[in-house]
């Protein structure tokens, strides 16, 4: 324990610059101060297990403490007062006069998603400095959005789950969020006012909303076909959404470098089904955990010189020259992490599909990850000499 404590005492300076410093008391509430952002200030139970926190007990806190600004504000599971019946209120300069870059809000979900009510005025102290608003876990039939209407920096918002959301406000802060979140929200049904309202998104996150083909196909295509959405968007992550195809227009994105098609059931990708800008480098593409059975030639298209390809929980029994060789071409510059990721695939390695990479490119075979034959054996393992008769 001593030269543990010893050990503390000899590196503390050197690890000054990435632990927190020491801050004023926030209690009930945590707080962390960090070089690179500032305070970081946590209030309530984020898994809603201990004694909840109110409104008011948030206001106390923030109407003692010195700090001016506050880099990130987290008020987890909020409760009602003893006298709101089953609404959350959140008053006129509930942080007192403090500002606030990034702020999170959760309702108390114990006794079922309760009515969150903002006033207009809740946050009027951070309207210059807030960048970043999410809620989730509440009611939100009286979530109007007014106390962000005079944001002035507001790009990023996220919506997690909770109930009767209305739907977003015709207000002109929306024009500048570029990040819109929505997650494991299963109501989700305003998704078609996305392209509208939100103009100039570069990130647009719907995960786990189950909205199925029909509704994703017109979302995409209606950010597609907006004059400024199809040049904004660089990401695009559709986890979980009953997919089982390909949105069919992306593929008009000019600016697109980063897609997620993580656990939908999609069983085959047609030609063209990712045909991206050649002009800009393809980051991640991830189809992870869906029913891939086939890929064809062409499926891929663009600049995967440093891409992160992920096809792994799948069905592929086949891994084609027509499909990857290309790709793995462009993947060649040792500095990049690039490769295609095929874990968990029941690959056929009996017949010669495969003689191109193991016999005649085995150098490729090194951007190849997890690759496994049906029968257990893994790429790495398979014998040039075995694909001998192959033509
Ligand atoms: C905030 O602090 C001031 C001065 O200490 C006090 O008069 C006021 O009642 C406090 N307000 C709240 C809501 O705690
Ligand atoms: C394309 O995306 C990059 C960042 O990923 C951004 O700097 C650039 O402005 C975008 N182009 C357009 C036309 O929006
Ligand atoms: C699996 O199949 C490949 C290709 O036919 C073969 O080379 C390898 O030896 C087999 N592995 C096992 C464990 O049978």
């Amino acid at each position: 324990m001593m030269s543990f404590l010893l050990l503390l005492l000899v590196t503390s300076d050197v690890l000054a610059a990435t632990f927190p410093d020491i801050c004023e008391d926030y209690t009930p509430c945590s707080c962390q101060q960090y070089d690179a952002y500032g305070l970081i200030v946590r209030c309530g139970d984020p898994f809603d297990h201990k004694s909840p926190i109110t409104s008011l007990d948030v206001h106390h806190v923030f109407n003692r403490t010195k700090a001016r600004h506050v880099f990130w504000v987290d008020l987890f599971s909020l409760s009602p007062e003893v006298n709101s019946g089953d609404v959350i209120k959140i008053p006129v300069d509930v942080l007192s006069e403090k500002s606030v870059d990034r702020l999170g809000i959760s309702c108390s979900t114990s006794a079922g998603p309760l009515i969150m009510e903002i006033h207009p005025d809740a946050f009027r102290s951070s309207v210059h400095q807030m960048g970043h608003f999410e809620i989730n876990g509440c009611d939100f039939s009286r979530l109007d959005f007014k106390f962000l209407a005079d944001t002035m920096s507001l790009i990023s918002l996220g919506i997690g789950p909770g109930l009767n959301f209305r739907g977003f406000p015709t207000m002109s802060f929306l024009a500048r969020v570029t990040s819109l979140r929505i997650y494991n929200y299963l109501e989700f049904r305003h998704w078609n006012q996305i392209a509208d309202r939100f103009p100039l998104l570069e990130s647009l996150f719907l995960d786990g909303t189950q909205l199925g083909d029909r509704s994703i196909n017109k979302l995409v295509h209606s950010i597609a076909s907006s004059s400024t959405g199809r040049h904004s968007l660089t990401q695009l992550s559709l986890w979980e959404n009953k997919l089982n195809r390909v949105p069919e227009h992306i593929s008009s994105f000019k600016n697109l470098s980063y897609v997620n098609l993580f656990g939908n059931t999609i069983r085959f990708l047609a030609k063209g089904s990712f045909a991206f800008n050649p002009n800009i480098k393809v980051t991640f593409l991830i189809l992870t955990r869906n029913a891939l059975e086939r890929i064809e030639p062409g499926a891929f298209q663009g600049d995967f010189s440093e891409a992160i390809i992920y096809l792994d929980y799948n069905h592929l029994t086949r891994f084609d020259s027509p499909v990857y060789q290309k790709l793995l071409e462009q993947m060649q510059s040792l500095s990049s992490a690039a490769g295609i990721h095929v874990r968990n695939n029941p690959f056929e390695c009996g017949d010669c599909h495969l003689a191109w990479l193991i016999r005649d490119k085995p150098h490729l075979l090194k951007r190849v990850f997890g690759g496994r034959c049906s029968n257990g054996t893994q790429f790495e393992d398979l014998k040039p000499e075995g694909y001998h008769d192959c033509l």
